[in-house]
This record gives structure tokens, C-alpha cells and sequence, in this order.
């Protein structure tokens, strides 16, 4: 099992401050993150731009040392035993990074997997399969310059699985993939986990990846948590502040619009209204669930041709929580 508690990381970057000068600022991009990962799980971390996420991906693969708190993966400590981590762990970023561009894609992962020590034997064997996984068969021997971002995108997903890491850190993984190759790339990273018991961390900005894929979810805003829970938790936690209703009548006398106007205020709510063909068609966003009350004060004074009630997306939970983390922060 991974246990991380109050992990922290700082970034120490320039800042200009005038013509030919800067001075040097911190960025906190951790502040204090605590996370979990069984095995045979597949965790989320969802998070807006510049939350955090890649940097923690990166603490977790020992590429870059926290600044505070701690980690054990297994029994070992993040820090003390990165070495022994090194051969557990692994990552897959998105993008084109991480596969070196003058080798063909076998040649990179004979030098990652060397890195590994993994028998010759069992590293062809394993390159073969990887290959083939991510079908780049037709190229394998092709240096890895002349590959579509695609391709060079599927490498990193066969360097990722190269030592057969029983936790796999990926970020955003299905960035610039084809629909299909994405498609058997989600399937696969599932049986990752179900069959053959890998721990999973998981970025996307693809919500219905993390609404599909993932057993549990950390949303993270500003290097800190600001909420976890499965998929379906967050969302009915979402649907308390954010419920939404699509409603069409067939005409709006003025008299309701006074009514409706008057209702939705008192229980400081929106309405949009858009009118065409005689019709009308109603968007009310509340924190409430009002859905028998508006349908009661509709029905009475128009006819309902449909009532929808949206359901709560994950993404809207992002937003959302984003906001209110930071305007708390704002009026603290
Ligand atoms: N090398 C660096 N030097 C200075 N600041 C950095 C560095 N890398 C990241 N940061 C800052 O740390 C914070 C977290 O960045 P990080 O890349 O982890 O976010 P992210 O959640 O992965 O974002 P995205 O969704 O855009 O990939 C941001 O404020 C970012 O500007
Ligand atoms: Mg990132």
C-alpha cells in the first residue's frame, strides 16, 4: 500500500521585478497532501491547471524529493530507500517527453530496461509483448524522431510498464491518443489493476476517464485537498450546490415570470430563459433540490412539454470546489 502524509514540495523559480531584475520566489505547489493507493486500485487526482498534480506524480516516482512530510510504498520510505522505490514504481506522462528521440522505440526500451537490470531473457520478452500492446510493431526499429506525437505518446506507455511496477503513476496518459488507442489504454490500465493487482494513480483532464476508470478520487486545488471520494460521492456532494434544471413550457405568462422571479430569488437562484417557436425553455441552476415545488408552480399556470434534472458531472464538482476553496481562502 502507498501512504503518503502531509507531503510538501516547493519550487524555488525567478521572478522579474523590473528591466534586468528578478528576485527569487517560492511557489508552493504542495502544501500538505496526504493520499492512499491499495493495491488493485485505481486512484484519481483531479485538480484544475497548476494544482499540483504532475508535482506530486513526480514526488511519488522519485523524480523530485518532497521538501516535507512522508511516503512509504510497501513498507520502504520514499526518501530513504528511492532506490529500491525506483523498481516498484513507475510513471506515464502525457506528451513526448521520456523516450529518446534519436532511438528506435526497441532500442529505448532496452536502455530503460536495462536500467532496471531485468534479465535479457525476460526484457525481450517483455519488449516483444509491450510492442506489440502499444502497436508500434510496424515501427519498432524506426527512430523514434520520425513518430507521430501518437507514437511517440504509445512508447511512453510500453517505457512506463518496462519494469512491470507494481504502482503506476499516470499523467494525463491518453493526451493526443487516437479514440481506439485510448479506448484499449483505459480497458488495459483497468485489468492493470483487476488482474494483476497494480496500485494506479491516475490524471486526466478527461472526466468521464476518471468517472469510468477510477475506485476512489483526491480533488486537489492549490496543493491541498479539497475533497476525496468515490466518483458517485463527490458527484451527489456536487448535486447539493449545483442541481440544474432544463424545463420547456409552452408559454410563459407574466404572471408566472413574476412568481418564478420572486421564488428563485428568495432561495438566491438563476434563471436563464430562451423563447422560441412559442415555446420556452428554462435553465435554473440552485443549491436546492426544488423539483416538485418548480414543477407544482409551472403546471398551474402552462403546460410542461419536459423537465429535465441534470445530473451532477464531476467536472462541475472541480469547479465548484475550486471556487469555494479559494474564495475561503480570499476572505480568510
Ligand atoms: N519547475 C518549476 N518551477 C517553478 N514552479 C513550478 C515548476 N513546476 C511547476 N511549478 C508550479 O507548481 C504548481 C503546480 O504545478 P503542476 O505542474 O504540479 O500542476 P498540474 O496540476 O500538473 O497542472 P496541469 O493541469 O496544468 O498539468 C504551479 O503553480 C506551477 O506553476
Ligand atoms: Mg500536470
Amino acid at each position: 500500500m502507498l501512504i503518503a502524509k502531509g507531503l510538501k514540495k516547493n519550487y524555488i523559480s525567478k521572478e522579474k521585478t523590473g528591466f534586468l531584475k528578478s528576485r527569487l520566489k517560492t511557489v508552493e505547489a504542495i502544501k500538505s497532501l496526504d493520499l492512499t493507493i491499495r493495491p488493485g486500485k485505481i486512484v484519481g487526482l483531479l485538480g484544475l491547471n497548476g494544482a499540483g498534480k504532475t508535482t506530486t506524480i513526480k514526488m511519488l516516482s522519485t523524480l523530485l524529493e518532497p521538501d516535507g512530510g512522508s511516503c512509504s510504498i510497501d513498507g520502504l520510505d520514499l526518501t530513504r530507500d528511492a532506490f529500491k522505490i525506483k523498481h516498484i514504481v513507475n510513471m506515464i506522462a502525457g506528451g513526448e517527453r521520456m523516450v529518446y528521440w534519436r532511438l528506435t522505440a526497441r532500442e529505448n526500451l532496452e536502455y530503460f530496461g536495462k536500467l532496471y537490470n531485468i534479465p535479457n531473457n525476460e526484457l525481450n520478452k517483455r519488449i516483444d509483448n509491450l510492442i506489440e500492446f502499444v502497436g508500434l510493431n510496424e515501427r519498432a526499429n524506426e527512430a523514434v524522431e520520425k513518430y507521430s506525437k501518437g507514437m511517440k505518446q504509445r512508447l511512453q506507455i510500453a517505457r512506463g510498464l518496462i519494469n512491470d511496477p507494481k504502482y503506476l503513476f499516470m499523467d494525463e496518459p491518453t493526451l493526443g491518443l487516437d479514440a481506439p488507442i485510448a479506448r484499449d489504454l483505459r480497458k488495459f490500465t483497468k485489468s492493470l489493476a483487476n488482474k494483476e493487482g497494480k496500485g494506479i494513480l491516475l490524471t486526466s483532464h478527461y472526466i468521464n476517464e476518471i468517472e469510468e476508470l477510477c475506485d476512489y478520487v483526491y480533488i486537489i486545488n492549490q496543493g491541498q485537498k479539497v475533497m476525496e471520494g468515490s466518483p458517485k460521492e463527490i458527484a451527489s456532494i456536487v448535486a447539493n450546490c449545483t442541481n440544474k434544471y432544463h424545463i420547456k413550457i409552452n408559454s410563459f405568462p407574466d404572471k408566472l415570470k413574476v412568481q418564478l422571479e420572486t421564488y428563485l430569488s428568495a432561495i438566491q437562484s438563476d434563471y436563464q430563459l430562451d423563447g422560441a417557436d412559442g415555446s420556452f425553455e428554462i435553465c435554473v441552476s440552485t443549491h436546492k433540490d426544488i423539483q416538485s415545488e418548480l414543477i407544482a408552480m409551472l403546471s398551474q399556470q402552462t403546460k410542461i412539454i419536459s423537465f429535465a434534472a441534470m445530473e451532477p458531472k464531476l467536472e462541475d464538482a472541480i469547479i465548484t470546489l475550486s471556487e469555494v476553496r479559494a474564495y475561503e481562502q480570499a476572505h480568510a
